[in-house]
């Protein structure tokens, strides 16, 4: 399978496996974790624009520790509906280190599309395309990147309307989720269908490079959904929730030496105590405490599915750990758990 290099304006991530934006998820800590364990790409939560302009949406995102992120772009989402607004939150961001603008035009919430952002934007070409323009302006020569569904419903199906208007404004990345607004995160994601809109773009001739997006959790549904919409790399998103490694491991083994070796299970407690550390640091404990349980339950319940923790071990755990209000005795569970996975992986 081809997965040569793909740019984003001056851009060129390590890899073509991307950590999606994840409200509640993605925030620095967690983006650090990944773009550590081997992330192409990692993108900010979405801030709406009003909320990014009042100072509040950096403090709570970050940008990720130059250390851990080398010359990784710091991409940052923004949704809104209103072009001149957005336009302002594209300055703001490029003035507090925003590198590479994403625009949302994919979120399904009803409290995001009742204001007529996210998905609700493919339901208004003529502003979808004052918002392009208005960004790419506004981001002072930043690549300005677009995320995108594939419309509203089964009947206005126009992601590659949506795709041609944006390659044609001069955005850089085209992201697509293979549901429409109305599937919400039912059903299956429709790669093929993104492959139509991959090949819209193509026969008009833009080259600009398309992202798969839905329901890729693991190799082999990354190489299927590559190989259905012929796109030049896959997002993943929920699959990433409790494995920050696992972009990084869908890379390798897509290209080898692109990413990183599968995580032993010890390690990946390891990894998982490591995050627990880096987002009580980061937001404080109690709220840090609340954000790790999303990535601990997870974690949990992927050990336990792959049989590495017994089913009355995990049971026991998840009620422990999902309900401790103190962040030195999970860790102390985690360690624990660490240390018998390793007796086992040795056993
Ligand atoms: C909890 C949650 C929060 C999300 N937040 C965002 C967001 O802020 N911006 C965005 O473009 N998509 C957001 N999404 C959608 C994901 O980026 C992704 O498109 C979707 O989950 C499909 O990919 P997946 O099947 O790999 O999860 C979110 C999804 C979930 C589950």
């Amino acid at each position: 399978m081809d997965i040569a290099t793909l740019h984003i304006g001056p851009y060129a991530p390590r890899n073509n496996v991307f950590l999606a934006p994840m409200a509640g998820i993605t925030d620095a800590p967690f983006r650090a974790a990944a773009l550590r364990l081997g992330a192409g790409l990692v993108v900010a939560e979405m801030a709406a624009d009003r909320e990014l302009l009042e100072g509040r949406h950096f403090r709570r995102i970050g940008a990720v520790d130059e250390d851990v992120a080398g010359a990784v772009p710091f991409m940052v989402q923004l949704a809104g509906h209103d072009p001149a607004l957005m336009a302002r939150a594209a300055r703001f961001a490029r003035r507090h280190g925003a590198d590479i603008i994403d625009i949302n035009m994919g979120c399904p919430a009803k409290m995001v599309t009742g204001k007529l952002s996210g998905a609700a934007l493919m339901r208004e070409p003529a502003r979808a395309r004052a918002i392009v323009r208005a960004v790419i302006d506004a981001a002072g020569g930043a690549p300005v990147t677009l995320k995108t569904r594939l419309g509203w419903d089964d009947a206005h199906r126009n992601a590659g309307d949506i795709a041609l208007m944006a390659a044609d404004e001069g955005v850089a990345l085209i992201t697509i989720h293979g549901r429409t607004r109305q599937q919400f995160y039912t059903g299956r994601a429709d790669w093929r269908a993104v492959g139509d809109v991959v090949r819209r773009l193509r026969a008009a001739g833009h080259a600009i490079p398309v992202i798969v997006n839905g329901d890729v959790v693991d190799a082999a549904s990354a190489r299927a959904a590559l190989a259905q919409s012929g796109a030049e790399g896959v997002m993943v998103g929920r699959a990433a929730t409790g494995r920050p490694w696992l972009p990084g491991e869908i890379a390798e083994s897509l290209r080898p030496g692109a990413g990183i070796a599968p995580l032993s299970p010890a390690r990946q407690a390891v990894e998982i105590t490591r995050l627990h550390e880096a987002l009580c640091t980061f937001h404080g404990e109690r709220a840090g405490l609340r954000r790790a349980r999303k990535h601990l339950k997870a974690a949990l319940l992927h050990w336990r599915e792959r049989g590495w923790l017994k089913a009355d071990e995990a049971s026991g755990l998840l009620r422990r750990l999902l309900r401790c209000e103190r962040a030195a005795t999970v860790r102390a569970d985690l360690r624990d758990i660490a240390e018998r996975m390793r007796y086992r992986e040795a056993a």
